[in-house]
């Protein structure tokens, strides 16, 4: 069993959820079935998540880029949200998760829109957590969203062109809203980003599993959240500014 402090908690885990195609291929079934099973993962983590006290999980669910997979395995992933939703809207709102989603909306078919929707603004208020699924999400996409804004603010003269900042850019993005992630976790074995959170990357400590999401249990999630722990995190600062001085101990004898 992996033991985490309470405090020293990452407020904001980002997930990038890798490998249910090919859980389903080591078992010789369709990919859709690995998908399945992929969602029952992301029941376990958010329960688990919820129970340990993190305040913000975004789980990347559909990337802009993945409409180009197969048309059978776009509608299979579409359903699978959808029931998703409705299977899980009780429990969320019973142990006050805000459900917030993040990215091209607008390409999501009606029916996931159907539920979507309503569950966001139902579950809003009082959160003890905020879950956030980013859909048709790019991390690119949003940072070019962002500058489009600013661009057109200071073309209608609201705002000056040196008022361009990283913070400016920043207010412009849904999914940092709930602060930069503290940790992200990939599952799946590889060791890329493939377009997750770009700009709130810039110091989060990254935890790479091999374990296929499928397979990702909530001890998982421990030992991610046990590394990041052990880790000193630095912000471009060097150890002695960061780490509290060790004071006062009077040695005996
Ligand atoms: C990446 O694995 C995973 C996805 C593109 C979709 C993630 C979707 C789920 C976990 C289930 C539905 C989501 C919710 C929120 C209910 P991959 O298919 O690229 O795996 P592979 O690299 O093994 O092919």
């Amino acid at each position: 069993m992996t033991l985490i402090e309470a405090r020293n908690l990452p407020a904001h885990v980002g997930i990038i959820m890798d490998g249910n195609g090919r859980w389903a291929q080591l078992r010789g079934s369709p990919r859709c079935e690995g998908h399945r099973e992929g969602s029952a993962s992301v029941r376990r983590v958010v329960r688990a998540a919820r129970r340990i006290g993190l305040r913000a999980l975004t789980l990347y669910a559909f990337s802009e880029q993945n409409w180009a997979r197969p048309e059978e395995e776009v509608d299979a992933l579409m359903e699978l949200l959808r029931e998703f939703l409705l299977s899980e809207r009780d429990e969320l709102l019973d142990n006050r998760i805000r459900l917030n989603a993040v990215g091209n909306l607008g390409r999501l078919p009606a029916v996931v829109r159907a539920v979507l929707d309503p569950l966001r603004d139902e579950s809003g208020t009082a959160p003890e957590m905020t879950l956030t699924l980013a859909l048709s999400y790019g991390g690119r996409e949003e940072i070019a969203d962002a500058a489009k804004e600013l661009a057109r603010e200071v073309a209608s003269g609201r705002m000056r062109a040196d008022e361009v900042t990283p913070e400016a850019l920043r207010k412009h993005m849904p999914s940092l809203e709930v602060g930069d992630p503290d940790l992200v976790i990939r599952t799946g074995g590889e060791r890329r980003i493939s377009n997750f959170l770009l700009f709130g990357l810039a110091y989060a400590e990254l935890h790479f599993s091999d374990t296929l999401w499928p397979d990702f249990e909530a001890e998982d999630l421990y030992k991610a959240i046990a590394s990041y722990q052990a880790r000193e995190r630095r912000f471009g600062l060097i150890s002695a500014q960061v780490a509290p001085p060790i004071t006062g101990i009077r040695l005996a004898g």
